[in-house]
């Protein structure tokens, strides 16, 4: 498949980073053509501009300061995200990939009003995250992250894709065996799809 990996953490050395590198390697060692998008690296800005905001609507002209991103997008058949937890949610960088790529005409259209999801070119999605808090914690505010994934990003691509969601909770309290418990489950997840 081609998959589009997106990455979100700006310390390379960070075990984000190395489960970044994971990923890759792995679906890259079962055939997968993997567009390796790695946000910090790439310096990608997540500021939506006015100009942006201003032609949002104008299906066409409004993905040309994104276009490439788009592209990559529409190209792939499926997407695996790897980011750490942040304030409840994606790291701005990754928040702003889908202000400002996800756009009217790209994720979705609009009927009558009406918000109609369309990136049904990605039939599977795989999320690698982890939080610095524990699972109790996460899920006593209704776990944000990964509502945002399982409910909303499923929306958005083809109905009834798989869906993976594999979080380290409690890194804040992890030892060198959860990490590596938490990298084995990782690498045979992308060993597997
Ligand atoms: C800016 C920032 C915000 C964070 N917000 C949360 C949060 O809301 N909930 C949580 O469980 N952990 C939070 N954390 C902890 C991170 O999830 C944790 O540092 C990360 O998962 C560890 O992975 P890393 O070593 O690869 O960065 C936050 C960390 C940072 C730096």
């Amino acid at each position: 498949m081609r998959v589009l990996v997106l990455h979100a953490h700006p310390v390379a050395e960070s075990y984000n980073g190395f489960l970044h590198g994971l990923i890759v390697e792995r679906l890259k060692a079962k055939g997968h053509d993997v567009d390796d998008c790695n946000l910090y690296a790439e310096d990608f800005d997540p500021r939506l501009t006015r100009e942006e905001r201003l032609a949002y609507h104008d299906i066409g002209p409004n993905i040309e300061p994104v276009k490439g991103y788009v592209e990559r997008v529409q190209a792939a058949e499926a997407l695996v995200m790897s980011y750490p937890v942040w304030n409840f949610g994606y790291p701005a960088i990754l928040k702003g990939f889908f202000d400002r790529v996800f756009l009217p005409g790209v994720s979705f259209k609009m009927a009558d009003g009406k918000v109609k999801p369309c990136l049904h070119n990605i039939r599977k999605v795989g999320v690698v995250t982890t939080y610095g808090g524990s699972r109790l914690r996460a899920v006593l505010v209704g776990d944000p992250p990964r509502k945002s994934v399982n409910r909303v990003l499923r929306a958005i691509v083809k109905p009834a894709a798989p869906f993976t969601y594999l979080a380290h909770y409690d890194m804040n309290r992890s030892t060198d065996e959860t990490r590596q418990r938490f990298i084995t489950k990782v690498g045979e997840a992308m060993d597997a799809f």
